[in-house]
């Protein structure tokens, strides 16, 4: 046994002086080498178990027993955090794994097993790269790496593959099981895993499934029939795109710099022309680093232009321009509570306060975070989902003519998925257009009529998915899994 909870509780305390019970009485035992899911709506205590079992936050009450030693002090365990920002302390990727590393082997060795665990994560590339500039699943490559070189006998990885592309998730999938062989193991580590996914789920032998704060089910994942709805497969949105739609935004040479012969050196994008029309579904994809949150950004507007053209036909000079669902929701929100969060927008559109509130209301009802219980939340102290959530209710409640998902369903269980599919389809009937940025080709396939694939900041496919079924050779050049004929929406 290396680790035993015996009936504990969090509670957080909020503002107010209220408080949230986060789990409620919640006894489990983890031995050495085992491997266990944990699952769970948004908000139902899987990161604050998984907190407290990588040693970082004390029961309120109840006792967390490590190992036979009774004064055995935390931290115990490594933990890749659901946010990847909150992963990353250091300047570089190279001198992540070097402080990684420095806890668990011998000075002489560390410059070579830093070069050596950088090949086996396929990190070579980005060694020299300071992390603040890396694309969300570099960041989670990083830190899984990190974490799965620690030595630590408890490794808890929280949604490690919410950013990944399929050729991460697949190198993620052999990592774990490859883990028991590998000479960094030493004594095979027992693996927490904690995913929205019920096949990721059922990869382990057993299943712990919280809600609201309980454990409903530990068990063997063959018998565990989920209690909650898990997330599967989207079914298709009906896009009422028209042919002669006006155009709403174009861009020519994006990111090309005039100067002859010259490129800015840094800059991922590299003369990206398109046009989205009134009504559209575009599904953005590509690898990891490909540029694709780098060109949302662009097209919103919000960051400074290498060159290149981007004008907004249908609304020259307003202020309605597309809006940016952030690919992290924590790094959208500032204000002091949701409701202010929700509200800046429509205020910033000149909308009177009457209107301003009921908008924001409306949003929060559409993405389940009604104000009676979470309008007065401190945004920071919500969880993963329910950030996410923040975040789409922000955007709803602009309506926008063009909205720019960036990885929208990360994080978020089968209910907030269905509410985010429900939105997107009120958008789309109603005549404005969203680009969904994912690495989650099914998903694309059945939320978007039209598919943009890029690589090293090039849009190397457009057009319809069945276009890109017959180009087969777009998607095993980037290494994405082979398209699936006859699944198109
Ligand atoms: N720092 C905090 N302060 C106050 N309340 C918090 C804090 N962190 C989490 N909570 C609340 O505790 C409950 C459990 O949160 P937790 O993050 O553990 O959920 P989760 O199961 O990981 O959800 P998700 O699927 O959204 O990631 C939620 O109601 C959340 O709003
Ligand atoms: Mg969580």
């Amino acid at each position: 046994m290396i680790l035993r909870c015996d009936d504990i509780s969090v509670r957080y305390r909020i503002d107010d002086g209220s408080g949230i019970e986060a789990l409620s009485h919640v006894s489990l035992a983890i031995s050495q080498g085992d491997r266990v899911s944990i699952v769970g709506p948004n908000g139902s205590g899987k990161s604050t178990l998984a907190l407290c079992l990588a040693g970082l936050i004390r029961p309120t009450s109840g006792s967390l027993r490590i190992g036979d030693d009774p004064d055995r002090e935390p931290p115990f365990g490594a933990i890749v955090f659901q946010a990847p920002d909150d992963d990353l302390i250091g300047e570089t990727v190279r001198e992540e794994i070097l402080l990684t590393l420095e806890h668990v082997l011998d000075v002489t060795d560390i410059q070579e097993a830093a070069m050596l665990s950088l090949g086996r994560f396929g990190l070579e590339g980005l060694a020299d790269r300071p992390v603040n500039t890396l694309s969300g699943g570099e960041k989670q490559k990083v830190a899984l790496a990190c974490a799965l070189l620690s030595r630590r006998p408890l490794i808890v990885l929280d949604e490690p593959t919410s950013h990944l592309d399929p050729p991460g998730k697949r190198d993620l999938r052999s990592c774990l099981e490859t883990l028991s062989d590998s000479v960094e193991a030493g004594v095979q580590p027992a693996l927490v895993l904690v995913t929205q996914y019920e096949e990721e789920a059922r990869v382990f032998p057993r299943v712990i499934e919280l809600s609201a704060g309980r454990i409903v089910y530990d068990g063997p994942s063959t018998s565990w029939i989920p209690s909650h709805e898990q997330r599967s497969e989207a079914r298709a949105i009906l896009s009422r795109f028209a042919a002669d739609a006006p155009v709403i935004l174009s861009c020519r040479d994006l990111g090309q710099i005039d100067a002859p012969g010259w490129r800015h050196p840094s800059h991922p994008l590299a003369g990206i022309n398109l046009e989205v029309c009134a009504g559209e579904a575009i599904g953005l994809c590509g690898p990891i680093g490909a540029g694709k949150t780098t060109l949302g950004y662009h097209l919103a507007g919000l960051m400074e232009r290498w060159g290149g053209e981007l004008e907004w036909p249908a609304h020259p000079g307003n202020r309605s321009r597309p809006v940016v669902v952030i690919q992290f929701p924590e790094r959208q929100l500032f204000c002091q509570t949701v409701m202010e969060e929700v509200a800046l927008g429509p205020k910033m559109l000149g909308l009177d306060f009457g209107e301003a509130t009921a908008r924001s209301h409306d949003a929060l009802d559409r993405v389940g975070l009604p104000y009676e219980q979470f309008g007065q939340r401190w945004p920071f102290s919500l969880s993963g989902g329910q950030q996410r959530r923040a975040a789409l209710a922000i955007a709803a409640a602009l309506r926008a003519p063009l909205y720019i998902l960036d990885e929208p369903q990360a994080a978020l269980d089968a209910e907030g998925f269905s509410r985010l599919r429900s939105l997107c389809q009120e958008w789309l009937d109603s005549g404005s257009s969203y680009i969904m940025i994912s690495h989650d080709l099914d998903l694309l396939r059945r939320m978007t009529g039209r598919v943009w694939v890029m690589n090293e900041g090039r849009i190397e496919f457009d057009g319809s998915w069945d276009g890109l079924d017959r180009n087969g050779a777009v998607l095993s050049r980037i290494g994405f899994d082979e398209p699936k004929p006859g699944v198109t929406a």
